[in-house]
């Protein structure tokens, strides 16, 4: 087969993990930290933020809003202001957080705006934004719930007033958060369950007043400014490292500055069932963000079951878990986790179907999966990543205790983690 430059097969190889690894910034807290500067007074500088696409194309769509972004490479100063209506289309490409946070800071701002993305982000629901940003009083179209998008936001700033989430989303929180930076009045959002919570701290950060009372977030009126913010490790990017070296024998390995906030340490706690050796060392806050140092090391693992809140708390980490589960003696359940079917690929079929091609005993249910551990060896043929970065980097996790793997594009690991493979094969070769 030619070989083709947009899309190069990659090898990932057997072998354990040993060493400390500092994994890129937060792509959560970095997009929030942009678009948060974007709209604050003066100039904000953002640390050792993540460089992936993602966050690079919310970079690009600040700067198309009217923010002014000195980007220097690690740290980037952003200086913000009232924004303005962009001259062409929004370019969302990969990036669900971009799109659906930026339609909530466009709606209630008075600007109008076009959105669009990449072929699997026009695969993605965005009703469930669209609709609180009605009831707004915006006019948001959707191509029948999907992109292309636009949305024509109020003039008048919005009155405050109480919202209800519909479904535990991040994204949709954020959105209707964002649509109400400039509200008169309070406003309140009820209905979350456990998802991650960095707009809110990113928020109180840069001054204003969020409360949390574990049922309803009050967002109180106030100004937003400038701050310099220096963004944690990603938990989500470690969870590989975690994840091959639970499964690796002779692996120990620390993960230094990770985010812990326990809106996103669901796969600690995974990990933890199912007997790892892990030990959380020196929590610390860093600019409103809890961060520690995460080691790891091998030991044989036991199934577990994964439901309910923690699915929510370990939402981008259940291609991993099933990663892990597929090394564990027994059967992993995990259910609750229907909403992976909406993300960067169907996740919940993606992995499944990659477990399989490795020899891994799995059953698929709509709302989760049964992975039998036990029986992985290295696939006969090239895997598919179906463009998705967290399977990609599964993948390499799933070659690590067992032989070599290729998978078919190792392009789209760009999106969150472009630091990724050099990271990886350093790991490896310090054992
Ligand atoms: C994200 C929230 C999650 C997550 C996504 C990033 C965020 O999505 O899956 O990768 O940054 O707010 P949902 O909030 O839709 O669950």
């Amino acid at each position: 087969m030619g070989s083709n430059p947009t899309f190069p097969k990659l090898t990932f190889e057997r072998g354990p993990l040993r060493g400390d690894v500092r994994v890129a910034g937060d792509k959560s807290i970095s997009h929030r930290a942009l678009m948060i500067a974007a709209v604050a007074r003066g100039t904000s500088t953002i640390q050792q933020i993540n460089r992936g696409e993602d966050v690079l194309a919310t970079r690009d769509a600040i700067v198309a809003l009217g923010a002014v972004v000195d980007d220097r490479g690690a740290d980037v100063a952003v200086t913000g202001g009232s924004l303005h209506d962009p001259a062409g289309t929004i370019d969302a490409r990969n990036s669900g957080t971009t799109v659906r946070l930026l339609m909530g800071l466009c709606a209630g701002r008075g600007i109008a705006a076009r959105f669009d993305g990449d072929a699997s982000l026009r695969r993605r629901p965005m009703e469930r934004v669209a609709r609180p940003l009605r009831a707004l009083g915006a006019d948001v179209q959707t191509t029948a719930g999907r992109l292309p998008a636009t949305v024509r936001g109020i003039a008048a700033p919005p009155p405050g007033g109480n919202f209800a989430l519909e479904i535990a989303s991040a994204q949709v929180k954020s959105a209707i958060l964002f649509a109400n930076l400039n509200a008169r009045a309070t406003v309140r959002i009820t209905g979350d369950r456990f998802s991650r919570d960095h707009t809110e701290r990113m928020l109180r950060r840069f001054g204003r007043t969020v409360r949390f009372d574990g049922t309803t977030i009050e967002l109180e009126p106030g100004d937003l400014v400038a701050q310099t913010v220096r963004i944690p490790a990603d938990l989500s990017g470690a969870a590989f490292f975690l994840a091959a070296a639970a499964i690796t024998p002779g692996s120990a390995v620390v993960l230094r500055e990770v985010g812990v906030n326990t809106t996103r340490t669901g796969i600690l706690d995974a990990l933890r069932a199912m007997g790892a050796d892990l030990e959380v060392r020196d929590v610390r806050e860093l600019d409103g963000e809890p961060v520690a140092d995460v080691a790891l090391a091998y030991r044989p693992l036991e199934a577990t079951t994964l439901a309910g809140d923690l699915v929510v708390r370990a939402i981008d980490e259940i291609p991993i878990v099933a990663v892990v589960a597929a090394h564990a003696r027994g059967t992993t359940r995990i259910r609750d986790a229907a909403d992976l079917r909406g993300k960067e690929s169907d996740r919940l079929t993606t992995i499944a179907e990659t477990l399989r091609a490795c020899g891994v005993e799995v059953r698929e249910h709509p709302d989760g999966l049964d992975v039998t551990g036990g029986g992985a060896k290295p696939p006969a043929r090239t895997l598919r990543t179906y463009g998705d970065h967290r399977i990609a980097m599964a993948i390499a996790a799933l070659a690590a205790p067992t032989g070599s793997h290729t998978i078919d594009d190792a392009a789209c690991i760009a999106v969150s983690f472009p630091e990724f493979v050099p990271l990886w094969r350093a790991a490896q070769a310090a054992s």
